[in-house]
């Protein structure tokens, strides 16, 4: 199905370094007319597949994780490629170049990456100003986009919640819903945040701004696999009294056991399927299904996705998955979800 890109273009494409051939692969994709061809599936209506949360319609569960769009170059192609919605980020406040190269690794044996980019990005300012053009060339896409927020590298934790506030009230106007990261393992200390003290520290400032905007932006937060359970509980108890409207899990993994790879960064792709359904279906338990749950990590196919779907996530969405089985990944993991819904 689809052998021309697994047997053709990505071993051509696996000869040169992740970042270039992804700086390339953006750089084409940035052209509409590159991504149009695909698109002709794409916008054939399933309402089998559709999914309505916060309001908002999803022509399919299938979103773009963030990371992949970080300075929000390819809106148009996203939807051209059948996603249900797209993520850009993590966007900082001010622009940072991130950690130095080499920072992507790929494990082809294991359907895995390894990165420690550290959110470079060039900063709410001008990423706002490239949404602006894109809405004034009547680009903007149809299908909802989210904003991933991160901290800057050097601001100190206590001061964080400075960073989340100033990337919300610049990026809020172009945002269906905005997902606070506090779970990348590549920006040092940032981790931490994930107590309820902090998440209180930091969300009750952001939701007060929500509040005083009259704004009804839904609001989520990203968390990371490599939580305790009795972390896990924290942070849902957390949302729940603070009446977050989402959680995202997860992040990449710290826990690089089933990888030989020796390289500093967060895990993602094959290995961390099950554990990040794992987390997905204890959220879910933990909140007694009250907070939706975006389900992401390791997803490649219709079975991964069903198997996060069947844990409880009412979305899912997808990065490393998109590198190792191209762009055709959406369409046939619509397929394949369409066939177990006819039963086929
Ligand atoms: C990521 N991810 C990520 N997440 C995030 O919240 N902000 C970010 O800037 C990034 N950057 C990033 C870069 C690269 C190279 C990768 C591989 C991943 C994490 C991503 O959104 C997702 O949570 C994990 O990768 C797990 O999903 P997959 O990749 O297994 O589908």
């Amino acid at each position: 199905m689809n052998l021309w890109y697994t047997h053709l273009v990505r071993p051509l494409l696996f000869n040169f370094s992740p970042e270039w051939v992804h700086h390339q692969a953006m750089a084409a994709m940035k052209q509409d007319a590159f991504t149009a061809p695909f698109s002709s599936w794409a916008e054939e209506t399933t309402p089998e597949l559709e999914v309505e949360l916060w309001g908002l319609k999803f022509r399919n569960p299938v979103g773009l994780a963030a990371g992949f769009d970080k300075d929000a170059q390819c809106l148009p192609a996203w939807q051209n490629l059948g996603f249900g919605y797209a993520e850009i980020g993590t966007v900082t406040p001010r622009p940072q170049p991130g950690n130095p190269s080499p920072r992507i690794f790929r494990i082809p044996e294991a359907k895995a990456l390894i990165n420690r980019m550290g959110f470079p990005n060039n900063g709410a300012e001008a990423i706002a100003e490239t949404l602006r053009e894109l809405k004034r060339q009547q680009r903007w896409p149809t299908i909802p986009i989210g904003v991933n927020i991160g901290k800057m590298k050097d601001t100190p934790l206590e001061e964080a919640h400075w960073d989340y506030l100033k990337c919300f009230a610049i990026l809020h106007p172009y945002a269906d819903f905005i997902e606070v990261n506090i779970s990348s393992p590549n920006t040092p200390g940032l981790r931490q945040l994930q107590n309820k003290k902090f998440v209180e520290a930091l969300f009750v400032p952001l939701l007060a701004r929500r509040e005083e905007l009259k704004l009804k932006t839904p609001i989520l937060i990203k968390i990371a696999p490599d939580l305790s359970a009795a972390q896990i509980t924290e942070m849902v108890e957390g949302g729940l009294d603070l009446g977050l409207d989402g959680i995202v899990a997860t992040n990449t993994t710290r826990d690089h056991s089933a990888v030989a790879l020796k390289e500093t960064g967060g895990l993602s792709g094959r290995p961390l399927t099950h554990p990040s359904t794992e987390i997905i279906r204890l959220v879910v338990k933990e909140s007694e299904g009250k907070i939706p749950v975006i389900g992401v990590g390791g997803v490649f196919n219709a079975d991964d996705v069903q198997a996060k779907l069947d844990a409880g996530a009412s979305l899912v969405q997808l990065y490393t998955g998109f590198i190792y089985e191209g762009p055709l990944v959406v369409r046939n993991i619509c397929q394949g979800l369409l066939a177990k819904k006819s039963g086929a």
